[in-house]
């Protein structure tokens, strides 16, 4: 395969037939390999941009290219490298499981006997094999959307966009849907952009991350990197007895005692954790857990999420 990205994006846009635009020139880079993360507040446009590299509907400008193939120009073969879960459920109802897999499969020319046992693989996987038999509407919502996903892998895309697919499912379902996912990453190399108002997924899963608003990519860049620039970060330390009188800390941005056992303390960058240790210890404090106050990533989108609120749309001069 080339060296070409996964996904190249190329100023994109959007006006709905009511006139409004949800996609305002965006640019956007998917390298080839890890998990990507698109994420927005609702609104953001991250459904219309999947919506259009899945060719529901058509960009009122721009160019989307699929590992170099471009979509609008060369629609068939672009779309073999493409598997998508959309937000909305968009199966036949009446078709039963495993047949959805079987269909999908022939739309790609895969024939019935091939799709079989990769279907199997599939429905085993996600936990769907004991239902192969059944209508897909007699499926729970978190079934449901595994079946999305198994049908979107069929035909073994270099590419699979995932919107929201973890949407309804329950905590350890969802867990085991990430770790089939990564195996998928890495045996099949297929590269997985998705969607999510779970942050802290994203911040486990994926290398880089661009965050859309109001129709315009804010924020395009490696996690790490994200995740460095978050200067404040506020620690919850849970006391083993009681603070006897109020604490003195130095060279920490804040602290406050929320009650007799539970020490809050912010520290802006350079400020180190290690010194607050030293001094708790030095005053003889046991701490009995730690944990961060709130996700980070979480605290950047709130951020930006509030500043564009009061800003319009300023958000690009404020260097976030
Ligand atoms: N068919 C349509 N006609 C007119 N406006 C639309 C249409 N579909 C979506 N929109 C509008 O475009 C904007 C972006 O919607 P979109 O579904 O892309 O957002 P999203 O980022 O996926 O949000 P969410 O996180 O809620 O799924 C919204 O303001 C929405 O109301
Ligand atoms: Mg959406």
């Amino acid at each position: 395969m080339s060296e070409a990205p996964a996904l190249t994006i190329k100023n994109l846009s959007k006006t709905y037939d009511n006139g409004f635009s949800a996609l305002k020139g965006v640019d956007l880079t998917v390298p080839q390999g890890g998990f990507f993360a698109l994420l927005g507040p609702n609104g953001a446009g991250k459904s219309t941009m999947i919506g259009i590299i899945s060719s529901l509907f058509k960009p009122t400008t721009g160019s989307v290219h699929i590992f170099g193939n471009d979509l609008l120009e060369n629609p068939s073969v672009a779309k073999q490298y493409l598997g998508v879960v959309p937000q909305e459920f968009n199966f036949n109802m009446f078709e039963k499981v495993e047949d959805i897999l079987i269909t999908q499969a022939g739309y790609f020319g895969i024939s019935a006997k091939e799709a079989k046992p990769r279907a199997e693989r599939l429905l085993t996987a996600l936990g769907l094999w004991d239902k192969r038999d059944s209508m897909s509407r007699e499926l729970s919502g978190g079934m449901k959307r595994r079946l999305m996903i198994a049908r979107a892998l069929i035909h073994k895309p270099k590419l699979l966009i995932l919107d929201e697919p973890t949407a309804g499912v329950d905590i350890e379902l969802r867990r085991s849907m990430w770790e089939f996912m990564q195996q998928i990453n890495i045996e099949e190399n297929t590269t997985i952009i998705l969607t999510t108002h779970y942050l802290e997924e994203a911040e486990q899963l994926c290398k880089r991350i661009a965050i859309l608003d109001h129709g315009e990519i804010r924020i395009n860049t490696d996690m790490k990197d994200l995740l460095a620039q978050l200067s404040v970060e506020t620690f919850v330390f849970d006391i083993s007895t009681p603070l006897e009188h109020p604490l003195q800390l130095t060279g920490v941005t804040e602290v406050t005692q929320p009650d007799d056992f539970t020490l809050e303390v912010t520290l802006t960058e350079g400020e180190s954790l290690n010194g607050v240790f030293a001094q708790l210890s030095e005053q003889g404090i046991t701490i009995a857990s730690m944990r961060n106050k709130s996700n980070r990533l979480e605290e950047l989108f709130m951020r930006l999420v509030d500043k564009n609120i009061q800003n319009g749309d300023s958000m690009k001069e404020s260097g976030l």
